[in-house]
């Protein structure tokens, strides 16, 4: 017998998804002009051409309440019907309040409650496993998801290692109840926080207490390990592809649409290779760079308004990214299925 108080799962999933990019457009001869590069090296060894740079004012709260609201448009559920803003985010406006509680107050989510996860480049993974799992507890009914980023803010751009990388913008989706079978089939996350020296933000925290000498040393910028943290990013690429595959019980053929997490074309290149299917992996890298956050959201969004996804289609989303963190899921696309 079922006690009174056991309330069964139920399904979930995206009812809308939503992105913004600033204007600015950063090209690979701008930076030339900027430090010792060349569009040659920077499209060899990264496939990037271009990203978006915030202008000044503009904040990671802006790009993130405009990707909202879209994403609520295109799942026509008013800002008031939210009941949790989640951003994932390591480019917040500021350490605190959370740039989720910002958004909330920005798009007039009044009844909703708010946080930030920062789980680096694999935050929307991590932000969207939750919602998906507190829709289905029926804890939440609508949960917006966002990933956002002003990582023009926090880069070196003296450091031709990083600074020719990174781009800004902000990606979002609406996870709501289903009626009918699920919208997320698996998701695995995972971290291995003892490798977290590799792709860093040093200072400004209580290990390095913003000072004079932080700015000196510039510890308010990233700091990364690029060919180590490529090596983690392959490996972890095929691990948890497979290990979403398997918890799923779903071959590598049952995917419809690969979303990468968009750090780097020579990675996209190495999921199609293995996918033998290179028309299948998602790429956007060329135009916006390594948006961290945002980058699936924001691919994802691109997929779905041009007509790439249909009815039952399984999207495999797979990201990596500071901490070290990890995490992929698959979904199964359901827009058109949701229910009051
Ligand atoms: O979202 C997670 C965030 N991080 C990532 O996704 C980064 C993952 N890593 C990568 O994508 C690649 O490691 C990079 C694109 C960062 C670098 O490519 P690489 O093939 O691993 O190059 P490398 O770091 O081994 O550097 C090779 C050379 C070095 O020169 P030397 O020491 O061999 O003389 C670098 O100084 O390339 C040099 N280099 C550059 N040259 C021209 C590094 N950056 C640049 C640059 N322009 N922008």
């Amino acid at each position: 017998m079922v006690e009174p108080n056991v309330r069964t799962l139920r399904g979930a999933g995206i009812a809308g998804t939503g992105a913004a990019v600033p204007e600015g457009i950063l090209n690979n001869f701008d930076l030339e002009k900027m430090v010792d590069t060349s569009n040659e090296w920077i499209v060899e060894r990264t496939g990037i051409r271009e990203r978006r740079i915030a202008r000044d004012g503009e904040l990671t709260s802006d790009l993130a309440a405009r990707a909202a609201r879209l994403a609520l448009d295109d799942a026509a559920v008013s800002a008031e019907d939210v009941d949790l803003v989640i951003v994932a985010t390591v480019t917040p406006d500021m350490p605190f309040p959370s740039c989720a509680c910002v958004v909330q107050g920005k798009i007039g989510a009044s009844k909703a409650a708010a946080f930030d996860i920062g789980a680096g480049c694999t935050g929307f993974v991590y932000a969207l496993s939750l919602a998906h799992s507190l829709v289905a507890a029926r804890r939440y009914s609508n949960v917006l998801v966002i990933g956002a980023e002003t990582l023009s803010r926090i880069v070196n751009w003296r450091d031709r290692n990083t600074c020719v990388l990174f781009g800004d913008g902000a990606g979002a989706a609406l996870v709501r109840p289903l009626e009918h079978g699920d919208g997320v089939i698996a998701c695995i996350l995972g971290a291995d926080g003892t490798r977290g020296d590799l792709l860093t933000l040093p200072g400004g925290g209580s290990a390095h207490p913003a000072s004079h000498d932080t700015v000196d040393q510039g510890l308010h910028y990233i700091h990364m390990q690029g060919n180590q943290v490529y090596r983690f990013a392959v490996r972890t690429m095929v691990d948890a592809t497979r290990e979403v595959l398997d918890k799923a019980g779903l071959a590598e053929d049952d995917i419809d649409l690969v979303i990468p997490h968009q750090a780097n074309q020579r990675l996209l290149d190495l999921a199609a290779e293995r996918l033998g299917a290179p028309e299948k992996v998602y790429s956007n890298v060329a135009r916006f760079g390594n948006t961290s956050a945002a980058s699936i959201p924001i691919a994802l969004d691109e997929a779905s308004r041009a007509g790439r996804l249909k009815a039952d289609d399984r999207v495999l989303l797979v990201a990596f990214g500071a901490g070290l963190t990890w995490g992929a899921a698959i979904l199964r696309w359901c827009k058109d299925e949701f229910r009051e």
